[in-house]
């Protein structure tokens, strides 16, 4: 796919999505919530769903927990717009409610369609709804700052999975903050390894209109689970 033609299917996907009706939960959004970043961007960050400030402004993390997603990508010099950032739901559940199986079972195909247009190096789970359809079983305790091979049904066959709390968490208590951002720091050393697995790796590294600082100054607070077959260890 061509950087103009990638962008085309962002925006169809996001058309779709602003006039879907496949769950109930279109009937209580104000605006759904596409998802937005650089549609050229190795990394794609997924959240939960919407929440009150999201569903006002039809754009993900735009609240509290979204300022403090920014914070944790500043510690690591990005910004918002060098990423995309999307969510498993793409409407806002009642009451901020979980999102049901069924409802993320029906907005499934967006995300779906979302990753296989951007087919990032990178996706960065944010929470354990998001983390759950990426690496099933997996317990956020445990899981949280490792990377694990992406289920290829996903549409994303190429990329690595990198779990975080999700930062609505962190604003709730304080030991999961200062997880989060051990995480966050091991982001770069994950996005490394990623693009080291890609197939074609070599190629990859070139810079490219979105390319991402990734040092390896931080690589020692990840672990990487390096065997995609073996027992889970969590
Ligand atoms: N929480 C999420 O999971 N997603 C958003 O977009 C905002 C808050
Ligand atoms: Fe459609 Fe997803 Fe919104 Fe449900 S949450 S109405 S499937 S866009």
């Amino acid at each position: 796919m061509t950087p103009v033609e990638r962008r085309e299917a962002l925006e169809a996907i996001a058309v779709e999505v602003r006039g879907c009706t496949r769950c109930r939960l279109h009937a209580g959004r104000t605006k759904a919530v596409p998802g937005e970043g650089h549609p050229d961007t190795e990394v794609v960050f997924v959240g939960e769903g919407p929440g009150l400030n999201e569903d006002r402004q039809g754009r993900p993390f735009v609240g509290r927990a979204g300022d403090l997603l920014v914070r944790f990508l500043g510690t690591i010099g990005w910004k918002r717009d060098d990423v995309f950032i999307t969510n498993v739901v793409k409407c806002r559940p009642p009451d901020n409610r979980d999102p049901e199986p069924d409802e993320i079972a029906a907005c499934w195909p967006y995300l779906e369609r979302q990753l296989s247009a951007l087919d990032p190096a990178l996706i960065v789970t944010l929470g354990r709804h998001s983390m759950g359809r990426f690496i099933p079983g997996a317990r956020i305790g445990l899981a949280h700052g490792t990377l694990h091979p992406v289920d290829p049904a996903t549409g994303a066959p190429s990329a690595m999975v990198y779990a975080m709390y999700h930062p609505a968490a962190a604003l709730r208590s304080s030991d999961v903050e200062r997880l989060s951002y051990e995480d966050a720091a091991g982001i770069p050393a994950a996005l490394l390894e990623a693009r080291r697995r890609r197939p074609g790796a070599a190629s990859v590294n070139a810079p490219g209109p979105a390319a991402i600082s990734a040092s390896l100054t931080t690589s020692e607070s990840i672990t990487i689970d390096t065997a995609p077959d073996a027992p889970t260890f969590f």
